[in-house]
């Protein structure tokens, strides 16, 4: 007969029970998720055909419809200039030019873009024959371990375009003016270029070089 100080269950018991118990919840909670959401076959995978001008050349391409811009540049086309740093829109990394405007080719779907004319890193210049903003970052400095480079200076060539047009920035003080080739203008307008090495003086030096040369 068990003494009143006798436990019932012994703790080893108790311990190898509780962790049946937690083993089972989580078999009956992982299944209905597993039941619900069943790994497509390929053929279930939507496609579709895309038409690109990617740095002057036509590229026909077929893809996941979910394949983001930047990866059907990388990844399919393999223009791996443009660099893929957060893949949600918080550095810059991934910067290209479509249709004249800078966009942030991980947030964009390629096949929202048939068509376009995009214009990568690749396409602006060659280390033989360099785009004048090229040579400006090469000159200044504009860059240490250079990732957030092809981002920078795509966005630094469109920014320029963007203050010939007269588009005014959130630190244009008259917006019926022609906007400034001011340090403050420019620091905005590419505040949305991460650079993790802190070359931020050096590329705003070289950008006003070349936006001097422009005018
Ligand atoms: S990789 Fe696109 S914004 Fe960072
Ligand atoms: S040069 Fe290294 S992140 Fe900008």
């Amino acid at each position: 007969m068990d003494s009143p100080t006798t436990p019932l269950i012994s703790r080893r018991d108790a311990l190898i029970a509780g962790a049946g118990a937690a083993a089972a919840a989580a078999v009956s909670s992982s299944a209905p998720a597993a039941a619900a959401q069943p790994v497509p076959s390929a053929a279930a995978i939507p496609r579709a055909k895309l038409s690109l001008n990617v740095n002057g050349q036509a590229r026909s391409l077929e893809l996941d419809t979910r394949t983001t811009l930047l990866d059907a540049l990388r990844e399919h086309l393999n223009l791996t200039g443009t660099k893929k740093g957060c893949d949600h829109g918080q550095c810059g990394a991934c910067t290209v030019i479509a249709d004249g405007r800078r966009i942030n080719s991980c947030l964009t779907l390629a096949v929202m873009h048939e068509g376009a004319q995009v214009t990568t890193i690749e396409g602006l210049g060659t280390p033989q024959r360099m785009h004048p903003m090229q040579a400006a970052f090469v000159k200044h400095d504009g860059y240490q371990c250079g990732y957030c480079t092809p981002g920078q200076i795509c966005s630094a060539v469109a920014v320029l375009d963007e203050i010939k047009q007269g588009v005014p920035s959130h630190v244009s003080t008259d917006l019926t003016a022609r906007p400034l080739l001011s340090a403050d203008e420019l620091r905005e307008r590419m505040s949305g270029n991460i650079c993790r090495c802190g070359a931020y003086s050096n590329i705003v030096d070289a950008i006003t070089e070349v936006a001097g040369s422009r005018t």
